[in-house]
């Protein structure tokens, strides 16, 4: 017994004076005390960095392939998912964690340990991971004009960032969309910039707020809750000719500062820590290789002082053909002030052209280092030296009640009622929660995926119930009307069986399929197959309210007379019920345009103050309720 304590007294003196030696030895850094200014932090730790060290830094790769060996042997600075890039169909927040963590490891375990940022297209939510909250699409957000809900649906979505081990959201899109023809026009709050300037609130709803102390403009991530942000895509990416993707944006000085820039000001003023650049072309100049534009304007006379980062293969986008001279690519992007480059897969080939540019001088050292002093500036500011690794506490915030509730909220607040009755008729909204037999039709009332749109789950979207959890709108119906009530759901009825089904009303759900970017082009905006006809075999025998589920306004005038009442509910996403919620009438309709709703597609581009303004619905549009007596 005695003998065993005075074993384990020695053992323990032995520890203490190993570890005090391995104390003695080890070296004050000053980069890795949190207590030192963030200033010297950043300079000490660059001049021990290595011109390697360097490279990996303005790396950002994709997950997929990548491994911890790769991180640490190329010091790789950054990773990412792309939409569905995942680290398994249905991965639970743990897997992400687990995953996440491997790769961090490998970046720990380089010479001087420099953490890794890992980002993610959370654009409405945690949009890849399954059972995440999926918000509603910014183009029903921007209809609320509800500053304080989108910080705190920021917030929720940091929190379920965090939760699967991200620390980075590629969000928001600032976009000022102003031609709905553009297929990413649902990723933007509105054609109008103040509606924009004041959705910038989700920066300090996902990095927090900056600290009295803080300064306004530099980067400030809050903690171990927070994410760091991204404004995007920088700039005039919602200007471009007939809303083509891509494409050039042809504007006046006047109108680049007073419609696509002031969002970006609001932004860095709030402490956005990044800021991606376009794919599109400002006046002919490819915004990726715009010099005067990143570094001039933003880095000079904004002293905007976090990293520019490049859009997907965005650089590879330069020359007219994909990836057509790479060294070219590297260099222009370089030049004009790209910090962190989205590779995001051929690291050894970006590796040996930037060291060949850089060993020629083409690209001074300066600018490398320019790049990096921002890069690690965000990476310090958010704590991420001091706490690298995540543990599975948050595993619950992902798709909780309590996030479920706010996306219920900001689903009813996005609602826009368009018509209300025909003419001398009375209102046909609210619906009675009572009444005997209604009817539930459309493509669109009974599918996740057609509500969520694209960005969810997959890149393009998805089709069906089976992709994530949530409520579809024929379940939110179910959920509330009177239990006497027969509720009887047909996607594609015909006149006849609606003739002769005895329904008091009908509630059709249409719209468009999901689609992102490209892909979501359009020349004709017309309401997507089966839709008008559904709406002629319904409307024509009972009494209906159409609901449309899309990313923009659609072409609805030649259905407008046969509807009783029409609902803008654009994307909402995976809670439901908060349609149900206006619809009968446990909340009032409040939402207001904020696109306007055109007549016909050779009006376009045609917004919100331009001359000849002739819309089906103009902006602002939106008519209210009462709530139901029961
Ligand atoms: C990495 O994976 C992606 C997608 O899985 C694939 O398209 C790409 O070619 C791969 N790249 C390399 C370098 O293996
Ligand atoms: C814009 O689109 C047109 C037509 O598709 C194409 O020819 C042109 O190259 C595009 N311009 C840019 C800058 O992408
Ligand atoms: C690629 O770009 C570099 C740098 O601008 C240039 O020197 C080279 O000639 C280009 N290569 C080709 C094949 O065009
Ligand atoms: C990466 O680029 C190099 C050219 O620099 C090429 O030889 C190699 O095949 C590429 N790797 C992949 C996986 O595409
Ligand atoms: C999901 O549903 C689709 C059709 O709606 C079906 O093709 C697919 O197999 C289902 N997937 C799973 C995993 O159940
Ligand atoms: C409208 O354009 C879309 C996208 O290009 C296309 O899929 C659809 O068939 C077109 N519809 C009509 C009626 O032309």
């Amino acid at each position: 017994m005695a003998r065993t304590s005075i074993f384990l007294l020695g053992a323990l003196l032995l520890l203490c004076f190993w570890t005090s030696i391995g104390e003695a030895n080890t070296e004050y850094l000053e980069y890795k005390d949190p207590s030192a200014p963030l200033g010297a932090r950043i300079r000490d730790l660059i001049k021990r960095m290595t011109l390697q060290e360097k490279i990996g830094q303005i790396i950002q790769l994709d997950r997929a392939n990548m491994t911890a060996d790769i991180i640490k042997n190329y010091y790789i600075g950054s990773l990412l998912s792309a939409a569905g890039s995942v680290p398994a169909p249905k991965a639970s927040p743990q897997k992400w964690v687990d995953m996440v963590n491997d790769f961090q490891k490998g970046a720990l375990s380089t010479r001087l340990r420099i953490p890794l940022i890992y980002g993610i297209d959370a654009v409405h939510g945690h949009n890849n991971v399954y059972r995440a909250t999926i918000f509603p699409h910014n183009v029903g957000l921007g209809v609320t004009r509800d500053p304080d809900l989108i910080k705190r649906i920021g917030a929720a979505t940091a929190f379920e960032v965090r939760a699967t081990g991200i620390s980075y959201a590629f969000a928001p899109c600032i976009a000022v969309c102003r031609d709905p023809r553009w297929g990413r026009c649902y990723e933007s709050y509105s054609e109008d910039p103040k509606i924009v300037q004041m959705m910038t609130e989700l920066v300090p709803g996902l990095q927090g707020d900056i600290p009295a102390t803080g300064r306004k403009g530099v980067p400030y991530v809050g903690g171990k809750e927070k994410v760091a942000a991204c404004a995007k895509h920088y700039v005039g990416d919602g200007g471009t000719i007939n809303g083509i993707n891509e494409n050039n944006t042809i504007v006046s000085q006047y109108d680049l500062f007073h419609i696509h820039m002031p969002a970006y000001l609001d932004s860095i003023y709030k402490g956005v820590a990044t800021i991606m650049a376009s794919y599109s072309s400002l006046n002919g100049v490819k915004m990726h290789a715009n010099r005067a534009m990143l570094t001039g304007y933003l880095k000079n006379k904004l002293k905007f002082r976090g990293f520019i980062i490049s859009d997907w293969q965005g650089i590879d986008r330069i020359t007219p053909t994909l990836h057509e001279n790479y060294t070219y690519s590297i260099q222009e992007s370089i030049l004009a002030g790209i910090d962190m480059v989205m590779v995001p897969y051929n690291y050894t080939e970006f590796i040996n052209d930037i060291t060949t540019l850089i060993e020629k001088n083409v690209i001074p050292m300066s600018r490398i280092d320019d790049a990096v002093k921002r890069i690690l500036r965000v990476k310090f500011s958010m704590g991420l030296f001091e706490a690298p690794l995540t543990d599975y506490s948050l595993a619950d915030k992902v798709g909780s009640k309590e996030h479920r509730e706010l996306a219920r909220e900001a689903v009813r607040k996005s609602l826009v009622l368009l018509k209300n009755g025909k003419a001398g008729a009375q209102p046909l909204l609210p619906l009675p929660k009572k009444a005997p037999k209604i009817l539930v039709a459309g493509t669109h009332a009974d599918n996740l995926g057609y509500q969520c749109g694209g960005w969810t789950i997959e890149w393009q979207g998805l089709d069906g119930n089976n992709l994530t959890e949530g409520t579809t709108i024929l379940k939110a119906i179910l959920n509330t009307v009177d239990p006497s009530t027969k509720v009887v759901y047909k996607k594609e009825p015909t006149s006849s069986f609606v003739k002769s089904g005895g329904f008091s009303h009908a509630i059709v759900v249409v719209g468009e399929p999901p689609y992102a970017e490209t892909k979501g082009d359009n020349t004709n905006l017309t309401l997507p197959l089966p839709g008008p006809d559904t709406i002629q075999q319904v409307c024509g025998e009972v009494k209906c309210v159409v609901i449309v589920i899309s990313g923009r306004p659609l072409v609805i005038e030649p259905y407008l007379a046969k509807m009783d009442a029409l609902v803008a509910a654009w994307l909402p996403g995976s809670e439901g019920q908060g349609v149900a919620d206006v619809l009968f009438g446990d909340y009032g309709f409040t939402g207001k345009l904020a696109r306007t709703w055109f007549k016909r597609v050779d009006q376009l581009p045609m917004n919100v103050g331009d001359p000849n303004y002739d819309p089906m619905f103009p902006f602002g549009f939106g008519l209210t309720t009462t709530l139901s007596s029961s």
